[in-house]
C-alpha cells in the first residue's frame, strides 16, 4: 500500500497558495491535510480558487490551528512568514517558504532591503535558496527551501551560466499582475492596470539583493508591469569581459543546464516563437532561455521566460519538495503549457 506524504499550505487563499493546492491535488502520493485562510475560514477551497471546484472537499482552516505534517508550504506575505517561522518548523519536518523572508542569508542585507531587523535571524541560512539548479544538494541535507523571488528567478537562471564572464549587466523585466498577490490596490484597479507598460522600482528592486547573493553580479534591473495576468519576460544585456564565440555560449548553457528538467534553450531560426515567450509556458514549470550574441562578440543578450506563479513560486516550491523527497523532480509538474492560448 502506498504511504501518503502529508502536506499543508499556510496562506492558502492567495494566488501562490492556490497554485500549490492545484499541484498537490494532482498527486496520488500526497495527502492535502490543511489549507489555511483567515478571510475564507470554513469555506470550500473553490471559493478562493474556482478552478479547484470538484477536486477536493476540504475547507479552509485557521492558520493558528496547524496540524503536524511531513511538508508545510508557507505562502504568507513577507514579514508574516518571518515572525511565524519558529512555530511553523515545529509542525513539519520539512518547510518550504515562498516569501522573501528566508532567501537572503545575511541579516544585515535583509535589514538593508526590507527595512527592519529579521525576527528569527538564527534561521537565516537554514533555508537553502530554492533553485534546485543551484542548491539541490544543500536542500537534500537541510530538508528546507526558500523559494526565490519570481523576477529574481528569471534573472538568475538567465545570468547564471555567464556570471563569470559578465561585466556590467542590465536586466529589463516585464511582469504580469498576479505577481502582486490577491489583494487589490489603487494601482491594480482594472482601469489603472489594463494596457500599461508601467515601470516600478526602476533602480532599487529588492530582488537585486537575491541576484547578487546567487550570482555575484550586481545587476542594473528595472521591472515593468505589463498587460498579462501571469508571466515574466526578462531581457539581460550582458557586457562581456572578453569577446566570445557563439559556440562558447552554447557550451556554457549546455554545461550548466544540460541535465536540468525545467530549463529549455529556445532559439530558432524559423517560426513565430524564436525566443522565449511567457504566454506559451503558462501553468508549466519551465524556464525558457534564449540568446543572441552581438556580432562584435562583446555583448550577449539573454532572454528568459517563466510563469511567475509556477517556476517563479509554487512550481519551484514543489520542485524543491521533490528534491527533498528524493523523487523525480518532474513529479506533479508535467504540464507542458498550452498552444494556442
Ligand atoms: N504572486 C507571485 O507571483 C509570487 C511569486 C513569488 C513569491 N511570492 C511570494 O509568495 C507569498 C504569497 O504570495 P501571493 O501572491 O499568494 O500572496 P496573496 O495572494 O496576497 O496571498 C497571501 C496569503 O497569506 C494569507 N495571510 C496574509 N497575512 C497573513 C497572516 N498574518 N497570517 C496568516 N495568513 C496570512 C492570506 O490569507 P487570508 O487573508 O485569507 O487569511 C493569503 O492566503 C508572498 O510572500 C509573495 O511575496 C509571490
Amino acid at each position: 500500500m502506498l504511504t501518503l506524504t502529508s502536506v499543508s499550505i499556510i496562506g492558502g487563499s492567495g494566488y501562490v497558495g492556490g497554485e500549490l493546492a492545484r499541484l498537490v491535488l494532482t498527486r496520488e502520493d500526497l495527502e492535502l491535510v490543511q489549507v489555511t485562510s483567515e478571510s475564507a475560514l470554513g469555506e470550500h477551497l473553490h471559493t478562493a480558487h474556482p478552478n479547484l471546484r470538484g477536486r477536493t472537499d476540504i475547507r479552509f482552516t485557521s492558520p493558528t490551528e496547524l496540524k503536524n505534517v511531513d511538508y508545510l508550504f508557507s505562502a504568507l506575505p513577507h514579514g508574516s512568514s518571518n515572525s511565524r517561522m519558529r512555530e511553523l518548523i515545529t509542525h513539519a519536518k520539512h518547510v518550504i517558504d515562498t516569501s522573501a523572508d528566508f532567501r537572503l542569508t545575511d541579516p544585515a542585507v535583509y535589514k538593508k532591503w526590507y527595512g527592519k531587523d529579521h525576527s528569527s535571524p538564527e534561521l537565516l541560512g537554514t533555508f537553502p535558496y530554492g533553485l534546485p539548479e543551484l542548491h539541490r544538494e544543500d536542500m537534500k541535507v537541510k530538508g528546507r527551501a526558500a523559494a526565490p523571488g519570481c523576477v529574481a528567478t528569471s534573472i538568475i537562471l538567465g545570468l547564471y551560466p555567464f556570471r563569470n564572464i559578465a561585466g556590467r549587466v542590465i536586466a529589463d523585466s516585464k511582469i504580469g499582475s498576479s505577481a502582486a498577490g490577491k489583494t487589490p490596490s489603487d494601482s491594480s484597479h482594472h482601469p489603472e492596470r489594463s494596457g500599461v507598460i508601467r515601470p516600478y522600482a526602476p533602480v532599487d528592486h529588492r530582488h537585486r539583493a537575491e541576484v547578487l547573493q546567487e550570482t555575484g553580479v550586481d545587476v542594473m534591473m528595472t521591472v515593468h508591469a505589463v498587460e498579462m495576468v501571469r508571466g515574466i519576460s526578462t531581457t539581460l544585456h550582458i557586457e562581456l569581459k572578453e569577446p566570445i564565440a557563439e559556440k562558447d555560449v552554447w557550451g556554457l548553457l549546455r554545461g550548466t543546464y544540460g541535465k536540468e528538467p525545467f530549463i529549455r534553450v529556445v532559439r530558432s531560426s524559423k517560426g513565430t516563437f524564436r525566443y522565449p515567450e511567457p504566454k506559451l509556458i503558462m501553468g508549466s514549470n519551465y524556464c525558457d532561455i534564449g540568446f543572441e550574441l552581438d556580432p562584435n562578440g562583446n555583448r550577449l543578450v539573454v532572454f528568459s521566460a517563466i510563469d511567475n506563479l509556477m517556476k517563479g513560486a509554487a512550481g519551484s516550491a514543489m520542485q524543491c519538495m521533490n528534491v527533498i523527497m528524493g523523487c523525480d523532480e518532474r513529479k506533479g509538474l508535467e504540464f507542458a503549457g498550452l498552444h494556442p492560448i
